[in-house]
């Protein structure tokens, strides 16, 4: 099995660089913070395959794939992950094949990320798997397979996150420095890690908050794992700011906070947010807003690191939409 780590090979373009940063002022109102606080980076916007956090990390992870001589790209994920879906797109923009190791059994019909992933051309290995240890397995079952039969299989981590895979994060960090000089926080969802560790590298440790979305047992230790190997990282002795209280009765649940969260940012700003990333990360933001840990005066960045189509994927909401809670204003 080939994993990913330094020394890798150059990056490859996928994005495009840099996301924009825009205004929040009718947001930040809402949570009782000056107009110009408020600032979302949106990394939803990073083109390929419909955007979102994952096509940072796969510019290298990736590029070291490349590098190795693969012609296959083997991922594994959640059955609405994001990163198996940009994983496709990725390999659909480089001539390559791609297999997606899938827990559990298909999901039918197919929604949100699946159908994209159909659509990308991904073969979907549905492997039974129950856990984390089990799906890693089964993708390693599937690259020994492949390469029985000819194949390059390159395995892509988990949620596209390794050391390697956070260079990405690294670079939006310095992105972010020089489109925000006066940033103060940044708030990010944290699923597998590798974005929140990319982001202390680069800002440090105080300057990040990590809203857990439930996708790990620790995902303190994941971040931690990942900061040594980076440029600045080795340095990052400061304990790292985590809200864990937004996991609700765990990943990908639909949560009250979450749709207060998912209704605030689109009724005032326009924004669309996922229930099970950047609606958590919002609900963190609003409830650090609320307990004073984000403050009038300083500037706050939400990072929007995509994930729409999972909100076409996810049977809870779809249940929430259907009774009746979106009236039509007044
Ligand atoms: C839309 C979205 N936002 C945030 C994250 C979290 O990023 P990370 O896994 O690097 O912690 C993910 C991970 O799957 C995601 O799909």
């Amino acid at each position: 099995m080939t994993t990913h780590e330094p020394p890798p090979g150059p990056p490859v373009a996928l994005g495009t660089w840099p996301t924009p940063v825009e205004p929040l002022p009718r947001l930040a109102a809402a949570l009782g913070l000056g107009e110009a606080d408020l600032v979302v980076k949106r990394d939803d916007l990073t083109g390929l395959g419909g955007g979102g956090n994952k096509v940072r990390k796969l510019e290298w992870t990736v590029g070291a794939a490349l590098a190795e001589g693969a012609d296959t790209l083997v991922t594994t994920g959640a059955p609405q992950s994001n990163h198996a879906r940009l994983t496709a797109a990725a390999a659909a923009r480089l001539g390559l094949r791609c297999t997606l190791v899938l827990p559990g059994a298909a999901d039918s019909p197919p929604s949100g990320n699946l159908l994209l992933d159909g659509l990308l051309g991904a073969r979907l290995v549905w492997s039974g798997a129950r856990g984390r240890g089990e799906l890693d397995a089964a993708a390693s079952d599937v690259c020994t397979r492949l390469r029985e039969r000819g194949a390059r299989p390159a395995l892509i981590p988990f949620g596209g996150s390794s050391a390697l895979g956070a260079r990405g994060y690294v670079r939006c960090g310095e992105e972010l420095r020089r489109q925000v000089p006066d940033l103060d926080t940044v708030v990010v969802a944290l699923g597998s890690g590798g974005t929140m560790a990319g982001l202390v590298a680069a800002l440090g440790a105080e300057r990040v908050l990590g809203v857990d979305t439930g996708a790990l047992d620790d995902p303190v230790a994941a971040v931690r794992a990942f900061t040594p190997a980076l440029a600045g990282g080795g340095a990052t002795r400061a304990p790292l700011r985590v809200r864990r209280d937004q996991v609700g009765a765990g990943y990908g649940t639909l949560t009250g906070p979450v749709k207060a969260a998912l209704t605030l940012a689109a009724r005032t700003e326009g924004v669309v947010l996922d229930p099970t990333y950047t609606g958590r990360a919002m609900a963190g933001l609003i409830a650090a807003a609320r307990d004073g840990s984000l403050r009038p005066g300083r500037r706050t960045v939400f990072l929007h690191t995509g994930g729409l189509p999972g909100l076409f994927g996810h049977k809870e909401a779809a249940a929430w939409a259907g009774t009746g809670v979106f009236p039509d204003r007044p």
